[in-house]
């Protein structure tokens, strides 16, 4: 991904950075585990650098605002509590007036997005397993189209900042065994370019998702994660989803 913003093709980041080509593609492919220092060499190189940053969860906690809060009377802390609430329906009103359906025009930019999208999928494969090939993007867009039966996008200004595909899967014949006939609706992907995060298009795409869903009768919607995902889970049990399936993996 930092080459790519960079505009580096894998063999001018090898030339300048001097690591060898076959490294850089494995790198990015999943398939090898850098040093720190190759990592900080081929990112000083996109004209970036590694920061540590602290993991979402605990020390997320914004101690400084809860101190404020505590300090409120109850009184304040409820108007402060609405104010909150407003401003994050206001957000999310704003993000939901530019998700629309997907043109074809869109199609360069949903397989660019699809591409970074790969790349962040192969950091959060605990196993490894996950391999963004070349030409994953295109193909992934082209099977999407076929199998969705929605495809949203998020569009301010003329830039695509995020999508979301939806699908439909009947219950039915010998699955009606041991689940009740319908409709389930899969969430198959749901991205955000990653500098447009925390301004509720994914929010927004998943609302109006979800919408189509109901609309086709749907009972239940699923979605699949990497387990490592933990920023997604945070971000869909926030939306009402829970954990009901485990996928368990042995390499042999
Ligand atoms: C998950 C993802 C789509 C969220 O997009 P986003 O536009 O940043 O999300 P929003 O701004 O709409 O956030 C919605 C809520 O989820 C929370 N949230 C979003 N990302 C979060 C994270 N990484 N950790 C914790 N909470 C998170 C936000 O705080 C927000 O809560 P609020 O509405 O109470 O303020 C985005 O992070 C992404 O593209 N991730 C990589 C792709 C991916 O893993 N997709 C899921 C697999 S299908």
């Amino acid at each position: 991904m930092a080459r790519r913003r960079a505009g580096l093709s894998q063999r001018e980041l090898a030339r300048r950075s001097g690591i060898p080509q076959p490294s850089i593609s494995r790198i990015e492919r999943g398939l090898g585990s850098p040093t720190v220092n190759t990592l900080e060499r081929l990112l000083r190189t996109c004209e970036m650098e590694l920061e540590p940053v602290d993991l979402p969860g605990e020390g997320d906690v914004d101690w400084g605002r809860i101190r404020a809060r505590l300090r409120m009377t109850p009184d304040e802390r409820i108007r402060a509590a609405a104010a909150d609430w407003r401003r994050l329906q206001s957000r999310r009103r704003r993000a939901r007036r530019f998700v629309r359906d997907y043109r074809t025009e869109d199609r360069p930019a949903l397989i660019a997005l699809m591409d970074a999208f790969g790349e962040e999928l192969a950091t959060m494969d605990s196993l490894r397993r996950f391999i963004r090939a070349d030409g994953y993007g295109e193909t992934r867009v082209q099977v999407m189209l076929a199998e969705a039966s929605k495809v949203l996008v998020a569009e301010t200004g003329g830039r695509i900042e995020g999508f979301g595909v939806a699908s439909l899967h009947d219950r039915s014949g010998r699955e009606l065994v041991e689940v009740p006939p319908g409709c389930t609706g899969r969430i198959t992907e749901l991205y955000v370019d990653p500098r447009r995060r925390g301004r509720s298009f994914g929010w927004a795409i998943l609302d109006a998702l979800e919408q189509h869903l109901r609309e086709s009768n749907c009972d239940v919607v699923r979605i699949e994660l990497f387990a490592a995902n933990r920023g997604a889970s945070r971000f869909y049990e926030r939306a009402g989803y829970e954990v009901r399936d485990i996928d368990l993996f042995k390499v042999l």
